[in-house]
């Protein structure tokens, strides 16, 4: 029997560059690759059976252990004993109560006049970049800013929209691409608030000056920030710069708020222009009212006078972490925010490191190519407030024994990563 189209279709794929690397690392490293073990339970306490072994979860954005709070579970069942499952219907017919709430609530936090709040950060990106933008506009990206704002460009760039990246974290670089650009109507420069592999913060100050310098206003994707970064956690825009003037900051509801979603934040005729020309907003689905139930019940928190005991916790458990594996020799990128990644050397070897903390009790990411440029790797770990002292104790001695076998690269090694 002959096979059908979509069988040599997917053939074809299977042998393009993507698909071929990961099926090369899956021959190479069975056993190193954890990619396809299944987390078949969960308990309050930061620990999960994982493909058969109970761990502690280094691997968790539930920065705030907000994923385990009562208050907001409670959320999400009254939110769906109130509204049901889904509200049906995409948010260019109507939206259900609780969706104009929370994004009312979410302003109310950050200080904005509005918030839009998209079924994740990655449909947030792809659908408020291209809206931003027309043909006599630019968009412009730090070279490492997250796919999903990558693929916004692409998106902007087949509509006929210029595109174009900078050196990561370079104000000088985005200069001279704003330069050289030059005639442009407007122009948007997206970075990330939080870089989610290496730590690193953008320089806001310095970009904003160059922006307003140059007539473009600046997007910051704080998706790693949201609840946990600045004041009662508004994220590094504020806290940054003080206001939100020129500024569209996005923000995630999925990792600190341990809920479901994304949201862009900024004046109310921002957000008026992004309801009516994001296609991901008009032609998708929104976040289910019990989530959104579950969201308000977080900016709660966030508001409430026990915020500051929450984030003292973290702060805690991240100082404790990077100090801990830098004093064992690691070169520790970041350290600021909840995410400690520190650099193990390639690709063979930030497999086995995460193989050997894994076998030693504990769950972190071993992150290879495409995430990190080609043959380099760091071993990221996610910090979250309700680890307690002796769980980050524990993964230090598992570094200590992880160091001894291993030979860990030197910083200039590390900046090239
Ligand atoms: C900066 C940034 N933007 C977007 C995303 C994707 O967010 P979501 O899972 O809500 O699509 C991530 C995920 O880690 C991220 O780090």
């Amino acid at each position: 029997m002959t096979s059908a189209p979509l069988d040599r279709l997917v053939g074809s794929l299977a042998g393009t560059g993507m698909t071929r690397f990961f099926r090369r690392m899956f021959d190479d490293y069975p056993d190193l690759l954890m990619k396809d073990l299944t987390v078949e339970a969960v308990n309050p306490d930061r620990t999960i059976k994982l493909g058969g072994r109970w761990v502690t979860n280094f691997g968790s954005d539930s920065f705030l252990g907000l994923d385990q709070d009562l208050r907001v579970c409670a959320a999400l069942e009254r939110g769906v004993r109130t509204w049901g499952t889904h509200n049906g219907t995409s948010r260019a017919f109507s939206s259900a109560e609780p969706n104009v709430r929370a994004e009312r609530k979410l302003a109310e936090w950050l200080g904005t006049e509005a918030a839009l709040i998209y079924p994740s950060v990655t449909l947030a990106n792809v659908g408020a970049l291209p809206a931003l933008v027309t043909r006599q506009d630019v968009l412009v990206a730090d070279q490492f800013a997250h796919n999903s704002i990558d693929e916004g460009l692409k998106l902007a760039k087949a509509r006929g929209v210029r595109t174009a990246k900078f050196e990561h974290n370079s104000p000088a670089a985005l200069e001279e691409t704003l330069r050289g650009l030059q005639p442009f109507r407007h122009a948007v420069v997206a970075v990330d608030g939080v870089y989610s592999m290496s730590g690193e913060l953008p320089p806001l100050q310095e970009f904003d000056r160059i922006c307003r310098a140059h007539n473009a206003c600046l997007y910051v994707d704080d998706a790693h920030a949201s609840g946990v970064l600045g004041e009662h956690g508004r994220g590094t825009v504020l806290a940054s710069l003080g206001h939100y003037d020129n500024v569209l900051t996005v923000g995630s509801l999925s990792k600190g708020f341990s809920c479901l979603g994304g949201f862009v934040a900024g004046s109310q005729a921002a957000v008026d222009v992004l309801k009516l020309r994001s296609n991901s907003l008009i032609f998708g689905g929104p976040v289910p009212p019990p989530y959104l139930e579950a969201v308000c019940a977080v900016v709660d928190i966030l508001m409430s006078p026990e915020y500051p005991a929450l984030r003292a916790r973290l702060d805690a458990n991240v100082r404790k972490l990077a100090q801990g594996a830098a004093r064992r020799g690691f070169t520790v990128l970041g350290g600021l925010v909840p995410i400690v990644s520190v650099l193990i050397g390639g690709e063979e070897a930030t497999l086995k490191a995460g193989r050997f903390l894994y076998e030693q009790g504990y769950y972190a990411q071993s992150v290879v190519f495409p995430a990190v440029p080609h043959g380099h790797g760091v071993l990221r770990m996610q910090v979250n407030a309700n680890h307690t002292p002796a769980q980050v104790d524990g993964l230090l001695d598992a570094l200590t024994a992880l160091a001894a076998g291993t030979a860990v690269p030197e910083p200039a090694t590390a900046a090239a990563a």
